[in-house]
């Protein structure tokens, strides 16, 4: 069992901000709370200017009845540190904290997540206010975790950066001549002499635009720094909050899939991966349940925690839709199912004043609980006090493994050619999407993680492969595993340096081909290809290869590379390695996916009409099944296997059917013998 936090049950609660009320309100908040069945409250995310009226000044008066009222109403606490946003009288008097943009620009006090990371001062002040409040409610007893900053992002272009960014290259590469090589800068004239030469790569240097380079490694690199940077700043208020509370586990709320921060690395300091979850109505099932499941890769697959989603709508989104009846449910179980051990909500109370007031809260400004948003909160709060202590600390099932890799993500946004249409997240997403379709369980992992435990690893568009990755990838495949991997990839080592003697570099034996050429398609423009009877789209860019041992599985029909092959799969030790040198459609990688996974043995988590997400989570012998019908219509279906639902108490026997209302949820319990 790989336990989160100290709850026993699946934490139900989320931010709550008293600060911003009169005190004389917040008896009837925790009687609305208790009524929804809220057992935590993340506190104190964002009070540091009310904490630290000044230089030496603290103050802590409030933030102790806060946590007081919380204790006597038998609530958990995550509590935050509070520096995800600075006072601004630190901003007047410590300039230096304020951050300077991409164009070089430097920002004056305003918004939040606003501090440069390098900024000595920044990073005094909210150490010491991390440690004050470690030191001060250490024996409180609720609390369950830390939650450091907020939402940690954004980058910085100031001096006391560039300052940092030389210290972290001298570091990185030792001298400057190594330095030389890995930057290639010899081309262009760009060699430098002196390390107080190297400026950040920003609009005013090497930038076209934001996403235009002209020298990629150093702008890889920027990337690299300001994770880095940023990630130094969470371990320092961790190490602060670490020394008079060791047991208590520490996070940060990660955003899935977002780009500027390489969670991979930050994953390894943080005690678990928590992070927040606002998809639009128009997100696809599996492009939800892929932020799920990389998060819980981050956090090398165990048990994560859904921080933060909204109970209705956002207030950020161009059209802030509601939530449909039914869809707060059922999507809080997808998060349960992919791995969270809690559901948690921004906010318990919607603000009367700026940007989130009218962001969906479990408390509107109503004020009562006769809404229809409360009445679901609280509705799914029972259930999950009827769960108990079920569920918590399982983990999830895959033998297939889906690499989705930052430094990757970064180098083949900025490679210049050859396409601008190529995107990775898109193209990863596809091969999720084929497997998540077909409820066949898959683990979002990195170039560093552990391979040896699956049968099938997919790496899409792997254009970095970093130094000793294709040695485990080969290691793999000799044992007996299925790799799979596409276009543009093996073309660059970790500097973005092109591994000469022909694409895709040292991929290029486990797959037994060479690449040549590769022609880019503009959007309009296709090829075609037929596999196993079928003829399917070839577009965005189209490989051309030489067969090295590989069998050809499919071969383009137009064009004057028409009949060369386009989807291979070489036999390598004991294993087979494919590749698709193309970008096709959902139907291809479907076939194809769904081919591998039944060739590999590599079981769906259940047999489920499509429209319905089957999951499955594990805690010793003992099995959770979610189904989760999305659709507007009721779904049934006979089941593959017995079980008892936790939320009805009814028990069925294999074949049996079970129906699902429209959005409607069953997670069916079964003990191995
Ligand atoms: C983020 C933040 C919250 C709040 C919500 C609104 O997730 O962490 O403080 O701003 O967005 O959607
Ligand atoms: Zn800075």
């Amino acid at each position: 069992m790989q336990k989160v936090w100290g709850h026993d049950k699946i934490a139900y609660g989320g931010d709550y901000n008293p600060e911003q009320w009169p005190e004389d309100t917040w008896e009837e908040d925790m009687r609305l709370l208790a009524l929804a069945h809220v057992d935590i409250l993340t506190i104190n995310v964002f009070s540091w200017a009310a904490l630290q009226p000044s230089e030496e000044e603290y103050r802590f008066e409030k933030l102790d009845k806060i946590v007081e009222l919380a204790k006597k109403h038998h609530m958990k606490v995550c509590f935050a540190t509070s520096t995800g946003a600075h006072p601004a009288w630190m901003a007047k008097k410590y300039p230096e904290i304020l951050r300077t943009d991409f164009n070089g620009r430097k920002r004056k006090f305003g918004g939040r997540h606003n501090s440069c990371p390098n900024s000595l001062v920044y990073r005094k002040y909210s150490v010491r206010l991390a440690e004050k409040l470690a030191q001060r409610y250490q024996r409180y007893g609720n609390i369950i975790a830390w939650h450091i900053s907020n939402e940690y992002g954004g980058e910085c272009y100031c001096e006391n950066c560039e300052k940092a960014f030389r210290v972290w290259l001298k570091d990185r590469y030792q001298t400057l001549e190594e330095l030389n090589r890995a930057w290639n800068t010899s081309f262009w004239g760009h060699t430098f002499y002196d390390w107080d030469e190297i400026v950040l790569p920003n609009q005013q240097s090497e930038h076209i635009d934001e996403d235009h380079t002209m020298a990629q490694t150093i702008s890889i690199d920027y990337r690299r720094f300001n994770s880095d940077s940023i990630l130094e700043c969470f371990r320092l208020e961790y190490d602060a909050v670490k020394k008079y509370t060791p047991d208590i586990p520490v996070t940060t709320n990660l955003m899935g899939a977002y780009k500027p921060l390489d969670y991979h690395k930050w994953g390894k300091y943080m005690d678990f991966v928590s992070w927040d979850n606002y998809p639009s109505n128009e997100d696809s099932i599996s492009a939800i349940a892929f932020n799920h499941d990389l998060m819980r890769g981050v956090g090398g697959g165990k048990p994560f925690v859904l921080m933060e989603q909204t109970p209705s709508q956002q207030n950020w989104q161009p059209f802030n839709a509601l939530k449909r009846p039914g869809v707060m449910r059922l999507w809080s179980y997808q998060a349960v199912a992919h791995g969270s051990d809690a559901v948690m909500f921004f906010q318990m109370k919607r603000s009367i004043g700026s940007c989130e007031k009218y962001h969906g809260a479990v408390i509107d400004h109503a004020g009562h609980e006769h809404t229809r948003v409360f009445r679901e909160v609280a509705q799914l709060g029972a259930e999950l006090d009827k769960l108990g202590g079920e569920i918590l600390g399982s983990v999830g099932t895959a033998k297939a493994a889906l690499m989705f890799d930052w430094e990757n993500w970064w180098a083949v946004e900025y490679s210049a050619g050859p396409s601008v249409s190529l995107k990775y997240h898109d193209e990863v997403m596809k091969y999720y999407a084929a497997l998540h379709s077909q409820n066949i369980p898959v683990d979002l992992v990195g170039e560093e993680d552990d391979l040896s435990g699956y049968k099938l690893v997919v790496a899409p568009v792997f254009y970095m492969t970093k130094p000793g990755v294709d040695v485990r990838i080969r290691e793999f495949v000799k044992n007996g595993g299925t790799f799979v991997t596409t276009f543009f990839s093996g073309y660059v080592d970790e500097n973005d340096l092109v591994v000469i003697g022909g694409y895709p570099g040292k991929l290029r034996d486990i797959l037994g081909i060479w690449v040549e050429e590769t022609d880019a398609l503009p959007d309009t423009k296709k090829n075609s290809f037929v596999y196993d009877g079928k003829t399917y789209i070839a577009e965005l860019l189209c490989d051309i290869m030489h067969l090295e041992g590989a069998k050809a599985l499919a071969e383009y029909q137009e064009d004057f590379y028409a009949n060369t092959p386009v989807v291979t799969c070489n036999s390598f030790g004991k294993g087979q390695a494919y590749y698709v040198g193309t970008r096709s459609e959902e139907a291809f990688y479907t076939k194809l996916m769904g081919e591998i996974c039944m060739r590999q043995q590599i079981l769906p988590a259940a047999e489920a009409p499509s429209g319905v997400e089957a999951v499955e989570r594990v805690r010793n012998k003992e099995h959770y099944l979610f189904l989760l019908n999305h659709q507007e219509e009721p779904e049934e279906f006979a089941l593959t296997k017995a079980g008892t639902d936790l939320l009805t108490d009814t028990t069925y026997q294999k074949n049996d059917s079970i129906k699902l209302s429209p959005k409607g949820v069953a997670i069916l319990k079964w003990v191995e013998e």
